[in-house]
């Protein structure tokens, strides 16, 4: 475990403020399950990881848990979970319990998971509507259950009380609650994003020629694990040479060779939240004449959607920025010809920058939240303005594949600079620098 603490008391809140807003919507029952444990092969599984949502409101990070809200006369929040039972927590580990889990994660009530069936449809009686993850059940026989209880409750009531007849995307208010991360949130990205900057940091040090990939996921991990995160966000994508110009190279067997680039792009999840980190730099610790020219573009353009990131600015200015920058840059160096207008609006720079230049960033890497103004439906709605705790990645790139219109010293240069960052007032606040991105204080620090 991290020294990382996650307040019991902030889950308690996000289920009032979400029961507040089922209120608004005129009320009913929401029915959240937590993720599906999957078999790796035969008996054996990969590792359980909660449903984001499920722990958003919880906290609780055992698998087979259902949590259960009624915005009622009386409000309730209930969670289901596995009963104690000694002999498998000889094996498996400790379990909560509903007793214990109720009283530790402040719910009104915990039952028996064994329970539920014959439970649930007696909780929607009453309840014309219902909130369920639409969007994103992770598993179809989830949603048969549900269908199942909505059948049981209709039938054994015969229309003598409610039950669910109108169904609701719960996804949709709490993607709404979780673009805009609550501070103990933010303590807990803040740190997630310190150990990956460190994580890097040892990478970057342990880089030279001759070693292959792998061993550089494996200082990554070692650093992740060390400072008590839980694990990667995402695969590490470590991307020596060429593999750089593959987005999501995962780290291979490939040889990092003198003259090369290498590019590392990875973050570690902490108490359930993302970081996002890469960085590009070269394997014999300085950067040759057309690696810079290049870096050197990538590098401003993420000046400029640093710059055009804060509460004054719409969504996508940083990556309009960006492109800019990207696009001038591609034109001054012959690897683009024509106006810059031109290239903008036919979109030739597309080649050689063919991703977004940020996401947002929370429990899920790519996490959730509209990028347009609500309500949901069409591409013609105008992006919407950041706001203060917002989360994102700034990460635009420039990847060149050899051609024959290409000047051959870019050939498979592949550059990407990531950081994370939180809207401010006024501005943002880069929250991954402890890893540096100019190119001297990276030689610097390869040097040593
Ligand atoms: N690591 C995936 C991304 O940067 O979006
Ligand atoms: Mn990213
Ligand atoms: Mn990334």
């Amino acid at each position: 475990m991290s020294n990382v603490a996650s307040p019991i008391q902030s889950f308690k809140q996000r289920r009032e403020q979400l029961l507040a807003r089922m209120h608004t919507l005129g009320g009913g029952i929401a029915l959240l399950p937590t993720a599906v444990p999957r078999y790796r092969n035969r008996d054996t599984h990969y590792t359980f990881r909660h449903d984001s949502d499920f722990f958003y409101l919880s906290g609780f990070k055992e698998s087979e848990a259902w949590l259960v809200l009624i915005a009622g006369e009386v409000n309730q929040s209930i969670l289901f979970c596995e009963e104690k039972n000694p002999e498998l927590e000889l094996w498996n580990g400790k379990r909560w319990g509903p007793q214990a889990a109720a009283e530790h994660f402040s719910f009104d009530q915990a039952y028996d998971v064994a329970e539920l069936d014959r439970r649930m449809p007696e909780l929607l009686l009453g309840h014309a509507q219902l909130l369920t993850p639409l969007s994103n059940f992770s598993n179809q026989s989830l949603l048969n259950k549900v269908h199942d209880w909505v059948g049981i409750a209709q039938r054994k009531t015969r229309g003598a009380r409610a039950t669910p007849i109108k169904w609701l995307d719960l996804c949709e208010p709490l993607s709404e609650m979780r673009l805009i991360k609550d501070p103990s949130e933010l303590v807990i990205m803040r740190e997630a994003a310190s150990i990956s900057a460190r994580a890097h940091l040892r990478a970057m040090q342990a880089t030279q020629p001759g070693l292959h990939e792998y061993e550089l996921e494996a200082e990554l991990l070692h650093t992740f694990r060390k400072q008590g995160a839980q694990g990667v966000a995402y695969d590490s994508i470590v991307a020596a040479g060429a593999n750089a110009c593959v987005l999501h190279h995962p780290a291979g067997n490939s040889v990092m060779r003198d003259g090369e680039l290498v590019l590392i792009d990875a973050g570690c999840e902490l108490e359930g939240y993302a970081s996002d980190i890469t960085r590009t730099f070269p394997v014999n610790g300085r950067f040759s004449g057309p690696q810079r020219a290049l870096y050197e573009i990538v590098l401003k353009a993420q000046q400029e959607a640093v710059a055009h990131t804060s509460p004054k600015h719409q969504w996508n200015a940083g990556h309009e920025a960006a492109v800019k920058v990207l696009t001038q840059g591609l034109l001054d160096e012959g690897l683009l010809q024509g106006s810059l207008e031109q290239a903008l609006e036919t979109g030739t720079y597309k080649r050689f920058y063919m991703h977004r230049t940020g996401h947002w960033l929370g429990m899920d890497v790519h996490d959730v939240g509209a990028y347009r103004m609500p309500p949901a439906g069409s591409q013609d709605r105008p992006w919407r303005m950041l706001q203060p705790n917002m989360v994102l990645t700034i990460e635009p790139g420039l990847y060149v594949r050899p051609a024959d219109d290409v000047p051959e010293a870019f050939w498979n240069i592949g550059i990407r600079i990531e950081d994370d960052a939180i809207v401010t007032e006024q501005g943002c606040a880069l929250i991954t620098r402890e890893v540096p991105v100019e190119m001297a204080e990276i030689e610097a620090l390869m040097r040593h």
